[in-house]
């Protein structure tokens, strides 16, 4: 897969793609991250990328030639057309459904916004506005950064194959609790079965868990399986 991300700030980005997983899919080729600076493709001498909002109101507001210049040079770069995403508090609500998607896209153009969001009117030429949750940031930049790292884990090749299936989301529900050394800690064992080596019984007792976790912390997940049934 191919990853562009249009923003201000493409030095917040190198301290965590080219770490841990994300740098070993990127050198194993599975994913390619570039960030291009709209910046870049501001016009005049003070190279302005925002403005005063029409109708008044406080902050400025990314301008829309400088964002569409920014795609645009994109859209040259690529063979075929990139599916293209606008990061906005907006937006329709991001979850691993979502990331599942467009994990499976061959080229994806993120946009993140800043100030008091992108001109409206760059809406005209993206495929989808996407919101990480019900909260509103300063920038795009963290948001982008859930969508790539959320993203490059369901590359195939990316992670053991068989972790993203178990992860809490992926069924629906939430994963089990996880344990590891050491056995005991302060005065807490580990859930004997998980010592067992009764693999049959693990996976008995995880399921359980998964359901008995949702219940507590996620029951509106088991009432959107029911839904879809
Ligand atoms: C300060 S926010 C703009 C908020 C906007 N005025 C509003 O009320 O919806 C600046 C930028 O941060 C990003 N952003 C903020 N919150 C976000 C969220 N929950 N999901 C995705 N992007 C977000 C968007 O790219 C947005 O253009």
């Amino acid at each position: 897969m191919k990853l562009y991300i249009l923003t201000l700030f493409p030095e917040m980005f190198s301290n965590i793609v080219d770490r841990s997983i994300l740098k070993r899919a990127q050198a194993a080729n599975l994913i390619s991250i570039e960030t291009i600076n709209i910046r870049n493709f501001a016009n005049g001498k003070h190279k302005k990328v925002d403005d005063k909002p029409y109708g008044g109101g406080p902050g400025m507001v990314l301008k829309v030639d400088v964002v569409f210049n920014a795609l645009e040079s994109v859209l040259k770069l690529s063979k075929e057309k990139p599916y293209v995403i606008l990061l906005a508090a907006s937006g329709k609500k991001y979850d691993q459904k979502m990331a599942s998607t467009l994990s499976k896209k061959k080229t994806l153009v993120i946009i993140a916004g800043h100030y008091e969001g992108v001109d409206a009117r760059i809406e005209e030429y993206v495929d989808e506005i996407i919101s990480i949750g019900d909260y509103v940031l300063t920038g795009g930049e963290i948001p982008a950064l859930v969508l790539v790292d959320s993203i490059t884990r369901l590359i195939p090749g990316t992670i053991n194959p068989s972790s993203p299936q178990d992860e809490s989301f992926q069924k629906g529900q939430l994963e089990h609790p996880q344990y590891t050394r050491p056995e005991v800690f302060m005065g807490k064992p580990v859930p004997k079965v998980l010592l067992s080596g009764n693999h049959e019984e693990i996976k008995i007792w995880r399921d359980r868990e998964n359901l008995k976790r949702t219940k507590k912390y996620r029951p509106d997940l088991l009432k959107q399986k029911k839904k879809l049934r």
